[in-house]
């Protein structure tokens, strides 16, 4: 916003009325009233909806425990810039099935591309949460090096989502064999490209060699959250882009 000439206001729970039990409504129907974008970064996704059925300005999802879709048009944004279109193309899903893990989904329906998906069994995506159409726009591997076979792009998350760090000592045990490597990277395309939302723990879901390796752009991928946000705002506030 400051790069664009605008300005912002950051709110934490603390900071404002939603600390003091006001309903969600009433946030809304307020902030909205002030402001002319709002994003919000939560965790249940049904707060947000509910912001949005009551505000009057836009609302743009920052992150919920069920999606994060910011992200995935920085991501699709990056693998433009590397490779091109990303229609009929093939992501791998290495990891948790997340908030990452839905948006993508929900991404290859609309853009047409597949994604291979492998989770350890108990964090598998789920359709249904994922609001998708039709399951024709991935695959499930119980192999992750199986997943990554061919794939286009290799791309995974932490292992424990903001709001599930209590579960984290389950998940490190559960997620030991999601951990992308230089074999998996092999078995991908040699043109594959790899990427991560960050923070990333080397060691875990990634291994070093992959991440500051030369398939890795996960910088890039980085400084166009930034741009591909710009560009968002941009739509939502006059209509257009440019
Ligand atoms: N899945 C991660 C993304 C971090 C940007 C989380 O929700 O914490």
């Amino acid at each position: 916003m400051y790069q664009m000439g605008g300005s912002v206001v950051h709110l934490t729970t603390g900071d404002s009325q939603l600390g003091r039990a006001e309903p969600i409504d009433d946030s809304a129907r307020v902030i909205s009233r002030m402001v002319d974008l709002v994003m919000i970064r939560t965790y249940e996704h049904t707060k947000i909806e509910r912001f949005a059925a009551f505000s009057r300005v836009p609302v743009i999802n920052g992150l919920t425990n069920e999606f994060h879709p910011c992200q995935i048009l920085a991501d699709i944004f990056t693998f433009i810039e590397h490779r091109g279109s990303i229609a009929g193309k093939v992501v791998a899903w290495v990891g948790d099935g997340n908030n990452m893990a839905n948006t993508w989904l929900q991404a290859a329906e609309i853009l047409g591309f597949t994604v291979h998906v492998s989770t350890p069994g108990g964090y598998e995506v789920d359709p249904k949460v994922a609001g998708i159409s039709s399951t024709d726009c991935y695959k499930v591997f119980a192999d992750p090096l199986e997943a990554c076979r061919g794939a286009d792009l290799v791309t995974t998350d932490v292992w424990t989502s903001m709001g599930y760090e209590a579960e984290n000592e389950a998940r490190l045990k559960a997620f030991a064999d999601w951990c992308v490597d230089a074999e998996m990277m092999a078995a991908a395309r040699p043109d594959a490209l790899f990427m991560h939302c960050l923070p990333a723990h080397r060691g875990e879901e990634v291994t070093a060699e992959v991440i500051d390796g030369p398939q890795s752009v996960v910088w890039d991928e980085a400084e166009n959250r930034m741009h591909a946000q710009k560009a968002l705002m941009e739509y939502l506030l006059i209509g257009r882009i440019g």
